[in-house]
């Protein structure tokens, strides 16, 4: 199991991966790739739509009106985003906020898999119907489904999957608000019973064995010698560091 430090790392370099992603044709038109941001090492994440005009601008989910709600119920649970991961199923924004699409979604699940894989959650708030719909690989509605968990293997990590319904979807209608409330209020409870029973690790199938080198004349094997002692004296060619910060990682 990997540590707090190790998880934090392992996810920034999926960040600086994603900030490079031309998968699919958001990346035309996109300011910036809303990756996700919170706590690498949280046993909560929520996981929204789409990032808006304000997330693309500052590149951090959830900052609009709608994150201001989430904020909002969180803290009415005692938790504030410091305390949670928070992502969407793509990272980058539509334009003018249309749905995204289908093979939109599906080039940018193997980062929602990867974050999910590394932050290992114990329970995953699906916000609204489209991350439902991907995460249950069912196209039952938010409307039946919300307010009820259940136990679903992410990738290789069992989860207690609890749709609510999006918060956008609450912010002018005071009744799907009262319903949003009163299943957040649930999440201490779900938190409380632990992460479910997990599925046996897949082994790795292990390579075929490496036919033996032919044996290597002295002289290869000075030359390569002299090659190894000139490569340490390279300079390491790094990327700067992500700054937490950008991340929005606490
Ligand atoms: N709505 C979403 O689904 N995600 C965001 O990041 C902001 C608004």
């Amino acid at each position: 199991m990997a540590t707090a430090h190790e998880r934090r790392e392992m996810l920034k370099s999926v960040y600086e991966e994603a900030q490079g992603c031309v998968a699919c044709p958001l990346h035309r038109t996109r300011t910036t790739v809303v990756f996700g941001s919170g706590n690498a090492d949280a046993d909560l994440m929520f996981i929204g739509e789409a990032p808006g005009a304000n997330e693309d601008r500052q590149g951090l989910p959830f900052v609009g009106q709608a994150g201001k709600l989430l904020e909002k119920l969180l803290g009415e649970i005692g938790l504030d985003r410091g305390d949670v991961f928070i992502a969407n199923t793509v990272k980058c924004r539509p334009p003018n906020n249309r749905d995204p699409h289908p093979h939109e979604i599906e080039s940018c699940h193997g980062y929602l898999r990867r974050q999910v894989a590394l932050i290992e959650p114990t329970v995953i708030c699906t916000l609204g119907n489209f991350s439902t719909k991907l995460l249950r690989e069912d196209t039952t509605g938010i409307s039946r489904l919300h307010g009820r968990e259940e136990v679903r293997t992410i990738g290789p990590r069992a989860v207690r999957l609890y749709p609510l319904y999006h918060p956008a979807a609450a912010l002018y209608t005071p009744s799907t608000l009262e319903t949003l409330r009163a299943d957040f209020h649930r999440i201490p409870e779900l938190l409380s019973l632990g992460a479910p029973p997990q599925p046996e690790p897949i082994e790795p199938v292990p390579e075929p064995a490496e036919p033996e080198p032919p044996p290597r004349s002295a002289e290869a094997a000075g030359a390569a010698a002299a090659d190894a002692a000139d490569a340490m004296d390279l300079p390491e060619a790094v990327a700067p560091p992500v700054a937490d910060a950008q991340l929005g990682l606490f």
